[in-house]
């Protein structure tokens, strides 16, 4: 990392920040090319299908969205598909949406909906109960070799984390506590179970999965991608951390002036630029803590939460931490995003962006945002209540249709790394290949 990082703005903030944040976990992971293939080979998505999406767990959709015994939500990944049901016992099971009989699907893929009372097969007609027992078999005579007890739906591991629902079409997985590592250490000071979906879009976008993820991983892309408001933020002292198999993290300061800028801005210009009046400048005090204390008021009495014991960095910060395979979370409060990274082929993603914000104090818990679905050409900008994100996710996504074709175009056969910034990404492709491996 260059110049002073989140560990030395936590410092000079000198508020509690919690300790997962005081940690680093910088890994080397070699220097070698990362071969273009990996990305544009349909054989090596279908590689993929068979050995890695087929046995990691994987968040299908908010505890939320499935309230009520009865209420169902589909979750599709290539070519499974899942159904996510809540059980007249109020548990969550995962089936998978197929038919035993026949093969056909339940419900449609990408659907939610509620009140079933069973759920019966549109095609003959035979059910099931919620909890995936049979209920009826029309014609039951004509199937003398069928044993009830053995003709259950087929029921996936399923479990919950932070109020998402976990699947995995593995029988034989690892238990989700120990799959998620540190993350449940790590945002024991910001329970996700504890936020509701403010926001929820879903859009397409050129390029395979992990390149479109991979664009998310690192933040050495802002100084040319992202360069509207570089003044106030740096990107080249961002902190990078691999925790263990399955998570790594990006932490980036926001709000904290642009050490590598070629005009730094003062503390006082830094408090002009975040758009406040000169007159109201405190000069004993960082422009970062004035800023934080006007966004924990404002914000805090706009979405009805005290905010008076958020650190800084918990409030403004960008902190990021990858799920393997293709989740993203972030605890902080300002950027309360969740990613999640679906393939559409080899060479498509399904990109969904959720804006977690927390329950007022009140206790009430606004119903989840409905999905807003954007097509590849769709901007972002179309969607009201991004804030300046808006801009910055197309700025994202326009590189991904540059990128992808120069994937394809490449003589070239692999790309170069940086050997820290990039770290996360070779760590998401050791984990793959470990899978992939057996
Ligand atoms: S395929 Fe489902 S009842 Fe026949
Ligand atoms: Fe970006």
């Amino acid at each position: 990392m260059s110049g002073p990082g989140p560990q030395d703005i936590n410092v000079r903030d000198g508020d509690a920040v919690p300790a997962a944040l005081s940690q680093s976990s910088p890994v080397y992971f070699g220097s070698e090319d990362l071969p273009f293939e990996r990305y544009t080979s349909p054989a090596a998505h279908e590689c993929e299908v068979a050995q890695m999406w087929s046995r990691t767990w994987q968040w299908a959709c908010r505890e939320e969205h499935v309230p009520r015994p009865g209420d169902y939500y589909v979750y599709d990944i290539d070519r499974y598909s899942v159904l996510v049901v809540r059980g007249d016992d109020r548990e969550i099971r995962a089936f998978v949406n197929s038919c035993p009989h026949r093969g056909m699907q339940f419900c449609d893929s990408n659907t939610a909906g509620s009140g079933k009372q069973f759920l019966r097969c549109p095609f003959h007609g035979m059910s099931w109960h919620l909890d995936g027992s049979l209920r009826e078999v029309p014609c039951r005579w004509d199937f003398p070799h069928v044993e009830d007890r053995n003709f259950g739906l087929w029921e996936l591991p399923c479990d919950t984390w932070g109020g998402f629902v976990f699947i995995n079409l593995d029988r034989d997985c690892e238990p989700l506590a120990s799959y998620l590592g540190v993350l449940p250490e790590h945002f024991a000071d910001a329970p996700l179970e504890q936020r509701f979906v403010r926001m929820h879009t879903q859009k397409i976008l050129h390029g395979n999965w992990k390149m479109v993820m991979e664009g998310f991983l690192e933040a050495y892309h802002v100084l040319a991608t992202h360069p509207n408001r570089l003044q106030l933020s740096g990107w080249a002292n961002t902190q990078y951390d691999v925790f263990d198999r399955h998570v790594s993290r990006f932490y980036q300061n926001l709000s904290a002036g642009n050490p590598h800028h070629p005009r730094p801005l003062s503390e006082r210009e830094l408090f002009i630029e975040f758009g406040y009046d000169a007159e109201s400048f405190d000069e004993s005090r960082s422009a970062r803590a004035q800023h934080a204390d006007r966004v924990r008021a404002a914000m805090g009495a706009q979405i009805g939460v005290d905010l008076g014991g958020v650190s800084n960095s918990v409030l403004l910060d960008s902190i990021e931490y990858h799920l393997f395979p293709n989740a993203c979370f972030f605890p902080g409060i300002s950027i309360p995003l969740v990613y999640r990274f679906r393939p559409l082929g080899h060479d498509k993603t399904i990109h969904d962006i959720l804006m977690l914000q927390p329950v007022p104090d009140s206790g009430e818990r606004p119903p989840p945002a409905d999905v807003v679905k954007l097509g590849i050409d769709d901007s972002y900008t179309t969607v009201p209540g991004f804030g300046r994100l808006d801009i910055v996710l197309d700025q994202d996504s326009d590189n991904f249709v540059r990128q992808w074709a120069g994937m394809n175009a490449s003589l070239k056969p692999g790309q170069t790394l940086g050997d820290y910034q990039e770290s996360r990404i070779r760590h998401l492709h050791q984990t793959l290949d470990s899978y992939l491996a057996g």
